[in-house]
């Protein structure tokens, strides 16, 4: 079956003094990806819900909420009651992901599971049956910018099986170095979310970006 690729660029890339136009320029975008560090779970800070309810009150874009933070039983819950379409939280970092992916639901949200490049699938599987996405990290998080690791490829791989053969239920999400020399790998391996920051950011027209990114991604799987 053919799979739409979707976009989602990472505000983590815009300008933080001009969020509300920074939101307008990837208005033809599928998902608005917005980082929440803590400096605790990662070493880096972003923000936190009150910018996140001021974005999600102007944005054309549903938000897909990354949160790279600590005790997200905690916390992701209200991120979801403030409208994000996506929450995902760190496996690594919650005690509970199922009471998680729970809460998130029951607040209207998709429930997100994200997994560090050195975090193998394999221990979550069971748990994934609770989620709507799982989100695999092809950087280490925590800054954008990175180099894209292919070495965790076929992490996405595996996922793309278990959800082609009806195993779990779940959009691919890959996150970090994701830009024009990349997207097609992950493409071809299975993703079907492509989250990108400074390719789409760091462009002169961020929704050429977009298209262009789309098109890639498109072509990679139907060859
Ligand atoms: C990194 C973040 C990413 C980051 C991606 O921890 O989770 O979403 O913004 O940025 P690029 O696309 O520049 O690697
Ligand atoms: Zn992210």
């Amino acid at each position: 079956m053919p799979r739409t690729p979707m976009i989602a660029p990472s505000l983590l890339s815009a300008d933080f003094a001009r969020l509300a136009d920074e939101v307008q320029r990837v208005a033809d975008a599928d998902w608005l990806h917005v980082d929440v560090m803590d400096a605790h779970f990662v070493p880096n800070l972003t923000l936190g819900l009150p910018v996140v309810q001021a974005i999600q009150a102007v944005s054309p874009v549903p938000l897909d909420c990354h949160l790279m933070i600590e005790a997200p039983e905690r916390w992701a819950p209200g991120y979801a009651e403030a409208g994000a379409r996506n929450v995902t939280v760190h496996a690594e970092a919650c005690t509970d992901p199922r009471a998680v992916a729970r809460d998130l639901r029951a607040a209207g949200a998709l429930a997100g599971l994200a997994l560090k490049p050195g975090t193998p699938l394999e221990g979550y599987l069971d748990v994934l049956r609770d989620f709507d996405t799982l989100l695999v990290m092809t950087v280490e998080p925590g800054f954008g910018g990175q180099e894209f690791m292919a070495e965790v490829l076929p992490k996405v791989r595996r996922a793309r099986e278990l959800t082609d053969t009806g195993h779990l239920r779940l959009l691919v999400e890959v996150d970090g170095g994701i830009n024009a020399d990349t997207i097609e790998q992950a493409a071809e391996a299975g993703a079907d979310v492509f989250v990108a920051g400074s390719a789409v950011y760091g462009a002169d027209d961020p929704a050429r970006a977009i298209a262009a990114l789309r098109a890639q991604a498109a072509s990679a799987v139907t060859g």
